[in-house]
């Protein structure tokens, strides 16, 4: 990737690591115009990560700059100790319920306002246990610790472009089963039953391999290790070469991890990258409000 810089008005797009995520700067995110939005979304394809600086954002806002990549999809499944409401110290109204996830360690009377806790969480793709998992994450930092909470990102296209000839045949029509009954902190979700046998994993099966279907580009679609299955291969075959992938698409050159400044905003393009994040003290506060973006239904490649 060049490190150059593209100007556009007043808008500049400066990469943030080799791998992927790129800030824009001179940028309203409550104020957009239609051009602008245009260079927004070339840039969102060619570095896959996007983050907005200083951005004062309600959840009016954020909803409203999100839909400008597509129609927002709903929350997913809660896990079981979070509250219904979202944050009641922050009025949102009934929309905002329905497509803003909370995400946050922070408890009132004991139940949490939102999910993930104050937890690492593992390498994953946003719901991708549905059969159309979003195009689109946005991730907004209301609250943010003075460290740890890191998210980092990986880039799925490089994952793919190097592996190997024979690995890249092996898994060309190979899928996945996404298992949905956990989150990405390994909270149950509620109405799931708690297993560990992948062969018995409930949730969307997605090639391997997929075509992104803006960039046409393949990528490696992992989505989720636990409890993740190749129904084509006996369970042995499937945990051995899930293993291998998975160690090699998250080496640290395919990635950048963002630290987060109150009032980031964070876009990732949902299909060809995938997040972790690393835990911190709880004795912090951490607050962020996400949106995700209808997507389609992966497409194998080739
Ligand atoms: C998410 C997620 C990471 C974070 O919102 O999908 O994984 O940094 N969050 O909280
Ligand atoms: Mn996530």
């Amino acid at each position: 990737m060049s490190v150059s810089t593209i100007a556009a008005a007043s808008l500049s797009v400066k990469p943030l690591s080799d791998a992927l995520g790129a800030d824009v700067e001179g940028v309203d995110l409550a104020r957009l115009d239609d051009a602008t939005f245009a260079h927004i979304a070339r840039a969102w394809a060619d570095y896959l990560v996007l983050r907005f600086r200083a951005q004062r954002l309600s959840d009016i806002d954020l909803m409203a700059f999100s839909r400008r990549f597509g129609a927002l999809d709903r929350v997913p499944i809660r896990a079981n100790d979070v509250m219904d409401i979202g944050d009641p110290r922050i009025a949102i109204d009934a929309s905002a319920r329905e497509y803003v996830t909370i995400i946050s360690n922070v408890k009132i009377g004991g139940m949490a306002i939102g999910g993930l806790g104050n937890y690492e969480s593992s390498w994953h793709t946003d719901m991708s246990y549905n059969e159309t998992p979003p195009s689109a994450s946005l991730l907004y930092g209301i609250e943010v610790p003075p460290s740890g909470g890191d998210t980092s990102f990986c880039n799925m296209y490089l994952a793919y472009d190097t592996l190997d000839a024979a690995t890249r045949e092996r898994i060309a029509n190979l899928t996945c089963i996404h298992d949905a009954s956990r989150n990405s902190s390994g909270e149950l979700r509620r109405g799931f039953a708690d297993h560990d046998d992948p062969a018995k994993t409930v949730g969307a099966r997605h090639p391997l391999v997929r075509r992104h279907p803006v960039t046409k580009r393949a990528c490696l679609f992992l989505g989720r290790r636990r409890n993740a299955f190749i129904p084509e291969l006996p369970p042995d075959e499937s945990e051995r070469l899930l293993d291998r992938l998975w160690k090699h698409a998250t080496q640290d050159r395919f990635t950048w991890t963002q630290q987060w400044q109150q009032h980031d905003l964070v876009i990732w393009d949902n299909r060809c990258a995938m997040h972790r994040r690393d835990g911190f003290d709880d004795r912090y506060a951490r607050v962020m409000h996400r949106t995700q973006v209808v997507g389609t239904k992966p497409e194998r490649f080739g």
